[in-house]
């Protein structure tokens, strides 16, 4: 069967070059674990700095022998796992770009094909969908009368914040993306009430016009300037949920501009901000997926996909994905869905 590894090791933004496919004997079924046949394989921002060894101090692959880890949603071959048939659908955050995966017990949870598309569960339902839960409904807690702004808000956690926010009651709901093309998808596919262009110039004033009273939630996606700039619009008790930094994964951290910590408005703004790790929601998913399935069903959250069929194209769709030029969640298709 086929993999994805490393060349060598990188020490920088990751290119579809410094990806190589090799061939490797198919795996044995793990004791209690199970053999999937890989469908649907989710590309994510954190992997370019889980490449280079600087992602929450976990290993990077070991170059031409360990696939490139990433979730994937898939189909079980074979199962020395209780609870599990061959046959059955089951989401893992490991693994891997590799047609067939071998999952120890605990690397897996069941799924039904039945409730949602099934490459949702790279998506929406998956890590980055849970991520936008977290943040919006346990940690800033949104309800009514909230006003809410998120970057990156074309992407997979962006767009889920925004319409999770809404469904909690949030009055208005602000995004921030780079480019017309996004920004449409941000209003049209995801319903935002407004999306500011941060490319053209004058966006700040813009986004201050489409913040007329302020925001009460942000959601940092990008980096510790756009927090800046939302913690400079934000209401008095306002909440930040700090989640990511798209801009800075694929600068050297030696070369980072360090950003000191803006206290006095924190402080004046009486702020709260709130660090979130998706890990620490993982015990939670499957309530997340009962109540974001529904949703799903009932027309409330939409998803848009940056989709190519083949693991040979998931270098190149990555690639994209460093530069920031993904329209929505980075999908690739293994293998079709029904054999
Ligand atoms: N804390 C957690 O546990 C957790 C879990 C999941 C995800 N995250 C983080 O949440 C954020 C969004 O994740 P996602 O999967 O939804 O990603 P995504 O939005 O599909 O991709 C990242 C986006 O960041 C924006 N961006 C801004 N400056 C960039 C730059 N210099 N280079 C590349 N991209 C840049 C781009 O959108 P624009 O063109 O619109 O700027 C890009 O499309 C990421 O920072 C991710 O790491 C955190």
């Amino acid at each position: 069967m086929k993999l994805f590894t490393l060349h060598e090791a990188i020490s920088s933004q990751p290119r579809a070059a410094d990806f190589a496919q090799i061939d490797v004997p198919t795996p044995a079924c793990p004791q209690g674990g199970i053999l999937v046949r890989v469908v649907h394989l989710s590309l994510d921002p954190y992997i370019g700095a889980r490449l280079r060894g600087s992602h929450m101090g976990e290993a990077p692959p070991l170059p031409g022998k360990e696939p490139i880890p990433g979730a994937i949603v898939g189909q079980v071959l074979k199962s020395n796992a209780a609870g599990i048939a061959e046959g059955d659908w089951v989401q893992s955050m490991e693994g891997g770009w590799q047609e067939i995966s071998a999952l120890k017990a605990g690397q897996f949870r069941k799924i039904d094909p039945a409730r949602a598309p099934l490459a949702s569960h790279a998506g929406v339902l998956g890590m980055p969908g849970l991520t936008a839960w977290a943040g919006i409904t346990q940690l800033a807690k949104v309800g009514e009368g909230d006003t809410v702004l998120v970057d990156a808000a074309a992407g997979p956690v962006g767009g889920t914040v925004g319409q999770i926010a809404r469904i909690k009651g949030a009055e208005r709901v602000v995004g921030i993306a780079g480019g017309a093309e996004k920004c449409a998808i941000v209003t049209e596919t995801y319903g935002f009430d407004a999306c500011i262009d941060y490319k053209v110039e004058g966006w700040e004033d813009e986004l201050k016009k489409a913040l007329p009273d302020g925001l009460s939630v942000f959601f940092e996606n990008v980096s510790a300037d756009m927090a800046m700039i939302a913690l400079a619009n934000a209401r008095t008790y306002a909440r930040g949920v700090l989640c990511g930094l798209a801009a800075g994964y694929q600068v050297k951290s030696q070369d980072r501009v360090p950003n000191p910590l803006p206290m006095g408005t924190i402080i004046g703004k009486r702020a709260q901000l709130l660090g979130l790790v998706v890990y620490d929601f993982y015990p939670r998913w499957d309530e997340f997926v009962d109540e974001a399935s529904a949703w799903i069903a009932d027309g409330r959250l939409a998803f848009a996909e940056d989709r190519v069929e083949g693991l040979e194209d998931a270098p190149a769709l990555f690639e994209q994905l460093m530069n920031g030029k993904n329209r929505g969640k980075a999908v690739v298709t293994v293998s079709p869905e029904s054999v």
